[in-house]
C-alpha cells in the first residue's frame, strides 16, 4: 500500500515516549515532562495584535506564493541587522515553519545519491527529510569534550566525490552547542575548495547565551553563495504555532524552491505572515528578556542534572536543551512495583525507566544520533524543574 520511500522513514521513538506519557496522564499519574521543543512564553501581545490588525483589514486571501513582499522585506532587514548580510527580497522564501522551508531544499537540490554530511549528534528532521527525497545523510561526529563543537577535519575526511551539501545547526538542537569562528572558518575553507552547498539552521540565533552566533554566509561572498541560511520566528517570538519560517539564498535556488511550495502549500497563512512581519520589525526587547530567563534556567537544570549519579551534563550554550550523558547508568537493575526487572542498557532504557520510575519525560538521545544521553528541554518553569531533578533523584536511588 506504501510508497517504496517510506520504507526508510524511521518512526520516531520519541513518539513513543510522548505516547506513553500521555497514556500516564490518561490514568490520571502527573507526569512532568522535559520534551517540550517550544517555548513556555506566550508570543507577545504586539505580534498577536498585528494579527488581529491584519485580519480586520482583510487580509485574509492567497498572498504571493514565497510571502508576501513585506515579511520578505522584513526579512532581508532582520538579516542586515543582525548578521550583516544583504539579501534582497527576491533571495527569500517564507515557508510554514523552518521544517517546510528545508524540506523545499531537498525536494529543491538533492538528487538521489547524493551524501549530505550531517554533524551529529544532529536534529532528527534532518536525516529523515533527505531520505525522503533519497538522498544519503552522513552522519559525521562531534565530541563532548569540545562541547560538540563541529569538527573541520572529520568533515573533511567524510567528503567524497558524492558530497553535495553540509547541514549546520548552531546554536544546536540537541546539544546546546554553538559553533567556534575557528571551526566556522575551517568550514568555510572546506566548503569553497570542494565547491560544497551548506545549509545553515539558525532557528535558535536569538537563544546564543556564550559565545557569538555566527552566521557561515557572513564569512564572504563566495560562502554567501554557497549557503541557504534557514531561520524561523518559532523560538525567538515564542510562535511554533503560527508557522513562519524563511529561508535565504542564491536566487536560483530560492526560485525553485518557491517552484516547489507553489505546487504543495501555496504561501503560508497570509495573517500569520502580517504577525511575522511585526515579530521581526517591532521591538526586540521580549527576546532578550525570554534569552536571559532561558540563560538562568540552563544553570539550574544543568546544576541539578550534574548532581545526580551517573549522569553528567556540559553547559549548553545556546537553544533550550540539556544533553546529558546517562550511559553512566548502563548495566544498572531496576525492579519495577510489579516485579519486573530491567537492566539499562540504553537511551530508550533510560528514557522508560525515568517515565515509569520519576514519572519525568525526557526524550532519548539514539533519535538525534547517540545513544548516551537523553534531551531535556528547559523551556518549562523553575519550580517544574526542580520537581523534575528531584524525582529523578529518588527514582535513581532505586537502581
Ligand atoms: C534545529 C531545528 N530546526 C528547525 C526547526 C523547525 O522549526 P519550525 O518548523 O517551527 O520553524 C526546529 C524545531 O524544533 C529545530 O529544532
Amino acid at each position: 500500500m506504501l510508497a517504496e520511500r517510506l520504507r526508510t522513514l524511521a518512526p520516531s521513538s520519541t513518539l513513543a515516549v510522548q505516547a506513553k506519557a500521555r497514556e500516564l496522564r490518561a490514568r490520571g499519574v502527573d507526569v512532568i515532562s522535559f520534551g517540550a521543543g517550544e517555548p513556555d512564553f506566550d508570543t507577545p501581545q504586539r505580534i498577536k495584535d498585528a494579527a488581529i490588525e491584519a485580519m480586520r483589514r482583510g487580509q485574509t486571501k492567497y498572498t504571493e506564493v514565497g510571502g508576501v513582499p513585506e515579511l520578505r522585506a522584513a526579512v532581508c532587514a532582520k538579516f542586515r541587522r543582525d548578521q550583516g548580510l544583504a539579501y534582497e527580497p527576491a533571495d527569500v522564501l517564507i515557508s510554514v515553519g523552518a521544517k517546510h522551508a528545508l524540506f523545499n531544499w531537498v525536494v529543491a537540490q538533492i538528487d538521489p545519491g547524493d551524501e549530505v554530511l550531517v554533524p551529529s549528534p544532529f536534529w532528527v528532521s534532518y536525516p529523515e527529510q533527505l531520505r525522503l527525497v533519497g538522498g544519503v545523510p552522513v552522519a559525521v561526529p562531534t565530541a563532548e569534550r569540545t562541547g560538540f563543537d563541529l569538527d573541520p577535519a572529520a568533515l573533511r575526511r567524510a567528503v567524497t566525490a558524492r558530497t553535495k551539501a553540509i547541514v549546520l545547526n548552531s546554536p544546536n538542537n540537541p546539544t546546546g552547542a554553538v559553533f567556534s569562528p575557528r571551526a566556522l572558518e575551517e568550514v568555510a575553507r572546506l566548503v569553497v575548495e570542494r565547491d560544497l552547498f551548506v545549509v545553515s539552521d539558525e532557528c535558535y540565533e536569538a537563544l546564543t547565551y556564550e559565545g557569538r552566533h555566527i552566521s557561515i554566509a557572513s564569512l564572504g561572498p563566495e560562502l554567501k553563495a554557497r549557503t541557504l541560511v534557514v531561520n524561523t520566528c518559532s523560538k525567538a517570538y515564542a510562535m511554533t504555532g503560527w508557522r513562519i519560517g524563511f529561508a535565504a539564498g542564491p536566487r536560483a535556488l530560492i526560485r525553485a524552491m518557491t517552484d516547489v511550495q507553489s505546487q504543495v502549500t501555496s504561501n503560508p497563512s497570509s495573517i500569520a505572515q502580517w504577525a511575522a512581519v511585526e515579530a521581526l520589525s517591532g521591538s526586540q526587547d521580549e527576546v532578550a528578556k525570554m534569552a536571559g530567563e532561558f540563560d538562568r534556567r540552563r544553570r539550574l537544570i544543568v546544576a541539578g542534572l550534574n548532581a545526580l549519579p551517573g549522569v553528567s551534563c556540559g553547559m549548553p550554550k545556546g537553544a533550550f536543551y540539556a544533553f546529558a550523558d546517562v550511559s553512566g547508568l548502563f548495566g544498572r537493575t531496576w525492579t519495577a512495583p510489579d516485579g519486573a526487572r530491567t537492566t539499562l542498557r540504553s537511551s530508550l532504557d533510560v528514557t522508560a525507566f525515568l517515565l515509569e520510575a520519576a514519572r519525568v519525560a525526557v526524550v532519548p538521545g539514539l533519535d538525534f544520533g547517540s545513544d548516551a544521553h537523553v534531551r531535556l528541554s528547559y523551556a518549562t518553569s523553575d519550580a517544574l524543574i526542580r520537581e523534575g531533578l528531584e524525582r529523578m533523584g529518588a527514582a535513581l536511588g532505586l537502581l
